[in-house]
């Protein structure tokens, strides 16, 4: 099923390129989407118990509806002791969470679009004494949070690694088994699967430590067992980022070649699209080339991959828009990369969630129409 939006003229030719380029279908593996508009994972605490409720549904399902060809949900909890720390952030395992998404994802197919879970472990971003379990520590390859604080958690035994490998697996066949179209493995923004690949928060002596090949070995490890508890058709992306939560200039790889070691054995072990998180699409990633991470991704791997990072945050964003400390961008500037083939798929974060109706707005032309964006709009779902 396929969401059409209102077929209102488009106010300006460059309204109108927009529309039709944002609004090219892609395939995915076995996944057909009906544009390039994807909903960046947000993480939004609206289900108490874990459990996503009537409202997440309509709240993603309502942005189907309005034409987001593919939802990626908040990320969401695997079943682990130490995955998460909030009793508010939706889990991906137990029977009313369960039955909770199943609901969430017939709301988005209803809509015409198509949807994955973010799967996530956050490791050593967590505070002992938190739900889910209390008493679950802090878990991560060396027990050093990405600040450098040592001695805050537990330094992962293979035990617990071979454990968060199921977890990931099974939450990524319970995804399969009620009806999500792929997965979104969380492996960015510092933690438990990005505290592995950089060598900040990775210091372990054995062969899941040292070089950036050895530090992805256990991402490696996670998607291959997805990779093997799914479908082959069934679609696993893998979101990676340079920056952390709490240090922005991080950076995982300095060069195309450091970025190739850690992607390689990535795509190698199944994954099939890389979702690229920057926080300014338009930021060359490495010097001497105008792409950005997204574009050495596809670059290096040959495999799709999804931007994102700032895109429509301005209600100009039609002529055009700025992000700090960079020069004024136009829609222009997007389209293009698109058509260059940099990258497959846009994934809009904020401006989504100021604006239910953004991609419906986008794929008909009526640019005018968008809403700008308010901090506020974070404190309901809507
Ligand atoms: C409220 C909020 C929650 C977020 N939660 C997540 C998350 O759960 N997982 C994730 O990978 N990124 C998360 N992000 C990052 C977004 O997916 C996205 O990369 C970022 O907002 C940049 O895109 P934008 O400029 O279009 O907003 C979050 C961002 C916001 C604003």
């Amino acid at each position: 099923m396929t969401a059409t939006p209102a077929a209102t003229p488009a106010t300006t030719p460059a309204a109108a390129r927009a529309a039709e380029i944002l609004g090219r279908p892609v395939s995915l593996n076995g996944l057909t989407m009906p544009n390039r508009i994807a909903m960046a994972p947000m993480t939004r605490m609206f289900s108490p118990g874990g459990i996503p409720g009537e409202d997440v549904a309509s709240y993603y399902g309502r942005r189907a509806a309005a034409g987001v060809g593919l939802v990626v949900t908040e990320g969401t909890y695997v079943g682990h002791d130490s995955a998460g720390q909030s009793d508010r952030v939706p889990r991906f395992h137990g029977e009313e969470q369960l039955a909770g998404w199943a609901k969430v994802a017939e709301a988005v197919h209803a809509g015409g679009g198509t949807i994955m879970p973010q799967l996530w472990h956050i490791g050593m971003v967590r505070e002992q004494g938190r739900p889910p379990v209390a008493d679950a520590p802090a878990v991560g390859p060396s027990g050093v949070r990405t600040d450098g604080t040592e001695g805050a958690g537990k330094a992962m035994t293979q035990r617990d690694l071979d454990d968060v490998i199921g977890a990931f697996a099974e939450a990524a066949a319970a995804a399969e088994r009620i009806g999500f179209d792929g997965v979104e493995i969380h492996g960015a923004h510092g933690y438990l699967i990005d505290q592995f690949l950089w060598a900040g928060t990775n210091r372990r002596t054995d062969a899941y430590g040292g070089d950036p090949v050895a530090r992805t070995r256990f991402a490696a490890e996670i998607v291959a067992a997805v990779r093997q508890s799914v479908s082959p058709e069934f679609p696993v992306v893998f979101r990676y980022s340079q920056w952390k939560q709490d240090a922005y200039d991080a950076r995982l790889a300095e060069t195309p070649e450091e970025l190739e070691a850690i992607l390689a054995p990535l795509a190698a072990a199944g994954v099939d699209a890389f979702h690229a998180s920057t926080r300014r699409y338009w930021v060359p990633e490495f010097d001497g080339s105008d792409l950005n991470l997204a574009g050495w991704t596809k670059k290096l791997t040959g495999r799709p991959t999804i931007t994102v990072g700032s895109v429509g945050l301005d209600g100009e964003f039609f002529k055009a828009f700025q992000g700090e400390g960079s020069a004024l961008r136009s829609i222009d500037d997007l389209l293009d990369r698109l058509e260059r083939d940099e990258f497959d798929l846009v994934a809009v974060g904020r401006a989504l969630l100021q604006d239910p109706e953004w991609a419906a707005k986008v794929l008909a032309g009526r640019l005018d129409e968008l809403k700008p964006y308010d901090a506020a709009s974070l404190k309901t779902l809507s």
